[in-house]
């Protein structure tokens, strides 16, 4: 006879925290929301903490590099998608790795030989008023020159004129070394009242530019996640059928950090597939999932998962229980997990760090998902909004949106995420092809979230995430009182934006 449960499969929209006593040292801004992401043993550090409870989904249309970096600046972590080729996703890993924060590789790059109408036509095509002048044109040939809006007149310069005769010769100007600081970098362009500084290496050839606003931006984001040696940190998602040969080309680009991206974790191929790298490279940390309950979760961490991922079916372009009828809620599944987790703990000293993946809609929903035992989350839908996700932004009935789109579409066919050791083929659609709101740039929306979420902590008396799961108070609430949740019995003014 078949296990029926008698708990009902609850979701988010379900739960309200109840708010706690708020001490004096437990206002919004001394709220920390530091979150280990490896498995550490009591008393011990983990070897990854994010500075955000927050990484993006391994999804082709949220994970690419450009968000990969806005994100680390923030203090979360993206896992780069890993369905494409294995040269794609490391070029991905290394493009990150590579940025070095503050130190622009140059975009708009002439030779000597160009014309003034070559700059202009770079500057529209780039919007960027510094333009490198190198023996080949190219961003990392030998620098000969400078050329700024400061170089030229408009109303009395030919177009014709070449840059040779305008530009501001390498002679007259003052470049920085490789190796070079940040800070340091900062300190000469303020002292000779610069807007850039070239940093060439001992051939005279170019490397970076570093922008006096850029360094402003830079002492904004005191959160960045970055490695021992400064780089901002990347994960990349992998799948249970190439692994001996994608793994080594993503530790080559020095990845931070593994998970293996399946809709279905509590398979003997996900376990082999984290067996055998923790076999060959001890030092790889590897998430898993995704699971709902104690025994897939218990199944992976035998198997030697760093972290663990949780949900089923919640994702916000997810068809899967309508195509398979499997899932569970994702509060039921974060809490029966987490439970597990902390069982665990308690018996082995050894805590592993569970995500809850898909399914936040709104940003309380984070929270809820930290009080009810995660230790961070994973979104797609939420990130996909941004300017820097890879998606098309189009213009859709008077206002923009943005594409996004599932694994287990058509669209994205990954057939290897849904994949249970069969054919290699996507049988059926396990996801949907949709727009988003389109809504601005990373850091501002993060910035608001963030906020919310620390106003949250603060109510419920959390200076810390394991202050919040040890005293955490959560009801259920009634569908009556959603609609009281709401504003309600009033007429709304149109909003004026
Ligand atoms: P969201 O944040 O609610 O949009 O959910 C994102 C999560 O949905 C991802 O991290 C995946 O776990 C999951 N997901 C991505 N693509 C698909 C799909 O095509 N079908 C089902 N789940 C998906």
């Amino acid at each position: 006879m078949a296990t029926i449960y008698s708990d009902v499969s609850r979701t988010f929209s379900e739960y309200l925290l109840l708010p706690n006593l708020t001490t004096k040292d437990c206002l919004p801004e001394k709220v920390d929301l530091a979150a280990p992401i490896t498995k550490f043993s009591k008393g011990e550090e983990p070897s990854i903490r994010l500075n955000i409870p927050i990484v993006s989904a391994i999804m082709q249309s949220v994970s690419n590099d450009t968000l990969a970096i806005a994100l680390a600046k923030c203090g979360g972590l993206s896992f780069i998608y890993g369905s494409q080729s294995i040269e794609d996703q490391v070029e991905m890993v290394r493009k990150v790795k590579k940025h070095k924060s503050g130190f622009v590789v140059s975009d708009s790059n002439v030779s000597v030989n160009h014309t003034l109408r070559d700059v202009l036509a770079i500057k529209e095509k780039t919007g960027h008023s510094t333009i490198a002048v190198t023996n080949d044109g190219t961003a990392n040939g030998k620098l000969l020159g400078i050329v700024t809006g400061r170089d030229y007149r408009l109303s009395r310069d030919s177009l014709d004129k070449k840059v040779a005769d305008f530009m501001t010769p390498f002679e007259d100007l003052i470049v920085g070394y490789v190796g070079i600081t940040l800070s340091e970098a900062n300190d000469i362009i303020w002292e000779h009242k610069l807007n850039s500084l070239p940093i060439i290496d001992k051939d005279q050839r170019l490397h970076y530019l570093v922008f006096r606003k850029d360094y402003e931006e830079h002492k904004q984001n005191p959160l960045q996640l970055m490695d021992s040696k400064k780089r901002l940190m990347v994960g990349a998602g992998i799948n249970t059928r190439d692994y001996n040969e994608r793994v080594p080309a993503l530790l080559e680009a020095e990845v931070d950090i593994l998970c293996v991206d399946s809709s279905d974790g509590y398979t003997e191929f996900q376990r082999k597939t984290i067996e055998t790298i923790k076999e060959k490279y001890p030092e790889v940390r590897i998430g898993g999932g995704n699971v709902v309950d104690r025994e897939a979760f218990m199944y992976l961490v035998e198997a030697g998962a760093d972290f663990v991922k949780v949900g089923i079916g919640g994702g916000s372009i997810c068809i899967t229980r309508e195509q398979k009828g499997i899932g569970r809620g994702q509060a039921s599944a974060v809490i029966e997990v987490a439970e597990a987790r902390n069982e665990y703990y308690e018996k082995t000293g050894i805590y592993i760090p569970i995500c809850s993946d898909g399914g936040i809609v709104h940003d309380y929903h984070i929270t809820l998902a930290l009080a009810m035992g995660a230790d961070f989350v994973m979104m797609g839908r939420y990130f996909a909004r941004f300017d820097e996700s890879p998606t098309k932004k189009v213009k859709r009935g008077g206002s923009f949106v943005k594409e996004y789109w599932g694994e287990g579409s058509n669209r994205a066919r990954n057939w290897q995420r849904y994949d249970l050791g069969g054919n290699a083929y996507l049988r059926f659609e396990e996801g949907v092809d949709s727009y988003v709101p389109y809504a601005g740039k990373l850091k501002d929306n993060l910035d608001v979230t963030l906020s919310k979420m620390k106003a949250t902590m603060s109510s419920c008396g959390a200076r810390s995430i394991s202050e919040l799961h040890e005293n955490a108070r959560l009801v259920l609430v009634s569908s009556t009182s959603l609609i009281e949740g709401g504003a309600h019995d009033v007429i709304l003014k149109e909003s004026e934006y």
